[in-house]
């Protein structure tokens, strides 16, 4: 089935869990409830490797001032120093942005996009689409043949794939608006690291391993992630000689380099030579759009989070959704709550794949989406004691009017919060370098539609709203959120994971909000997901008891065991104490949360 691939792209990164030494019991905040409403599980079952004893002890890292989560420990490092040094969140985040395109080369890139959601102190909340967008030659029927049959692997592993990036302009823009130094003080780590190496960890060689075939494939990338025909072992240095030289042009030259000047070039010969539709107008066409993020509130809590052509909108409906339930009193995996939040998500992600799409092209209807009314009318049709088959739910508006990804979060000590989720879809992307440019493109035009009813590599069924158009973006899952306290920052988050991320996102927030989590034992926690087709619910393992899951298939739902999906990098301000405690995902044993 195609979503195993990315999901099992994600799960391979799964790794005995690296957490943090225990530390004092001044940890647990002070909003949390006690852990009542998580033991209605059975305690001895694993998550994802680990005992269950063990996920509900684990403590975040804390810090007073500032905290930099990310799944790979060098970018973090950089970040920090970043703050230590008096840069801002934004600062920190574009260092982190340069810095992960290098030591995190699966997922971190500048040879793709994403999206950043911003709370400045000030109270403003910003939002920046770098998405990637679709080459002016594509056309609806792009991964279609002449049948009107959809080419498997021709979005996802040829150069038809390669949406035109948008990281570079994304970073550089941030840095320009509100950032504090200079494109030279922000890239010099990255730079370094390109050119001087770093040491290859035990979970950077895991990531590196799910792709090793591949490298092989291409002389331009087994040059530099393979070891001379060999896979790279923990312990070596792995220097990006091409990469430094790459990030040197955008440090002098800045987005112009990229956009119109010799990497588009690089990429627009190597995309003409291996049948791509790239061009350069692509690059000097190529903007990206700063707008307001999607907010809804949430038992008190304001959550702020991505718009179209994101996937925020998912996040709040289904939240306003369970707004009408006891969540807390049901328990975290308890039958109820897994029952109502599986229903939201089946009605939330039909109605994602019905009315979402790029809201230059296409009207996305957010207000009636989310009004009384629409959320009143999905209540109303979930069953209170059996599933509903996904062939029973529609979009609930009726007809439409019109393995890869990393997370990371900042927080820095004025208040200012930066959560990032940028992508080149599969882990290592398309898997592909231009020339000698030392970065992997990007397969997101996978993310459109390309059939109506026929799924992506998510398993995602989409329909016309998301078809491909000339210049158009992709919908996406990724959600990286800010919830906000009374205006202030109370959490930073957000995943990688294709559809999941929007779950995954969603259950980092349920699980401090309503079952008083902390922020390490909420990433941690097992999840679970269902995202309308398949019809099916997927589980981490420990997520259900025997007795839920039989209770649970009693009601007619059907499971799926997933190894474990997505790595939320978060961040948790106690309200009451102002800790900051910041978790990085067990699932990325590479990654860290440091603060100070
Ligand atoms: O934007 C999206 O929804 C996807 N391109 C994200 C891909 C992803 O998260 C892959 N990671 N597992």
């Amino acid at each position: 089935m195609r979503i195993l691939i990315p999901l099992l792209l994600s799960g391979l990164l799964l790794a005995p869990p690296a957490f943090a030494a225990p530390q004092d019991d001044a940890a647990t905040p002070a909003h949390a409830q006690s852990s009542a409403s998580m033991s209605s599980a059975a305690l001895d079952i694993t998550a994802g490797g680990i005992s269950r004893a063990e996920w509900m002890a684990a403590k975040p890292v804390l810090a007073r001032h500032a905290m930099v989560v990310s799944d790979q420990h060098y970018a973090t490092e950089v970040g920090l120093n970043i703050l230590k040094q008096g840069g801002n969140a934004i600062d920190a985040a574009v260092a982190v942005g340069y810095a992960q395109a290098v030591v995190n080369p699966c997922c971190g890139n500048i040879g793709g996009g994403g999206f950043m959601t911003i709370h400045l102190a000030n109270g403003k909340n910003v939002f920046l689409d770098f998405r990637e967008r679709a080459p002016l030659k594509a056309t609806p029927t792009l991964f279609q043949d002449a049948q009107g049959n959809v080419v498997p692997g021709r979005s996802t592993k040829t150069w038809l794939g390669v949406g035109v990036p948008g990281s570079v302009m994304g970073l550089n823009a941030a840095l320009k608006k509100y950032g504090t130094m200079s494109l030279k003080q922000v890239m010099a780590p990255a730079i370094k690291l390109a050119r001087d190496g770093f040491v290859l960890q035990p979970g950077d060689i895991k990531v590196l391993d799910t792709r090793t075939k591949d490298f092989a494939e291409h002389p331009n990338v087994a040059a530099v992630f393979l070891n001379h025909g060999q896979p790279w072992k923990a312990g070596e240095v792995l220097k990006q000689p091409e990469l430094a030289h790459t990030l040197e042009l955008i440090e002098k030259g800045g987005s112009k380099a990229y956009y119109d000047g010799p990497i588009a070039r690089a990429i627009v010969t190597a995309s003409d030579k291996h049948g791509g539709i790239l061009s350069l107008k692509d690059f000097r066409d190529y903007r990206v759009v700063w707008t307001k993020p999607l907010e809804c509130r949430y038992h008190g809590y304001t959550i702020v989070t991505p718009p179209p052509p994101s996937s925020g909108e998912t996040v709040c409906e289904i939240l306003r959704v369970l707004a009408g339930y006891p969540l807390p009193k049901w328990g975290y995996g308890s039958v109820q709550t897994t029952h109502y939040l599986v229903e939201a998500e089946r009605h939330a992600f039909a109605d994602r794949n019905t009315y979402l799409g790029d809201p230059a092209f296409v009207h996305n209807p957010i207000g009636r989406l989310l009004s009384t009314a629409n959320i009143a009318r999905i209540r109303s049709e979930i069953q209170p004691d059996h599933a509903t088959p996904s062939s029973e739910v529609k979009g609930s508006l009726g007809a439409p009017e019109g393995l890869h990804t990393t997370q990371f979060s900042i927080l820095d000590a004025k208040g200012n919060a930066v959560s990032v989720t940028y992508s080149i879809n599969y882990l290592f992307g398309v898997g592909m370098m231009a020339g000698d440019t030392g970065f992997f493109l990007n397969n997101t035009m996978d993310d459109f539609t390309s059939k109506p009813g026929v799924p992506n590599s998510f398993g995602l069924v989409q329909g016309h709203i998301n078809e491909i158009q000339p210049g158009k973006i992709p919908l996406s899952s990724m959600v990286p959120s800010i919830v906000l306290k009374h205006g202030k920052v109370f959490m930073v988050t957000g995943s990688p994971g294709g559809s999941t991320i929007i779950s995954t996102t969603l259950e980092s927030i349920l699980n401090v909000v309503d079952f008083g989590m902390n922020m390490q034992q909420a990433v941690d926690a097992p999840r679970v997901h269902m995202q309308w087709y398949p019809d099916e619910v997927f589980v981490e393992p420990g997520y259900l008891t025997p007795q839920t899951r039989a209770a649970l298939e009693q009601m007619g739902y059907k499971f799926k065991t997933m190894p474990a999906w997505g790595a939320d990098e978060a961040i948790l301000v106690n309200p009451v104490t102002h800790t900051i405690e910041g978790a990085n995902d067990r699932r990325r044993p590479a990654g860290l949360a440091a603060g100070y």
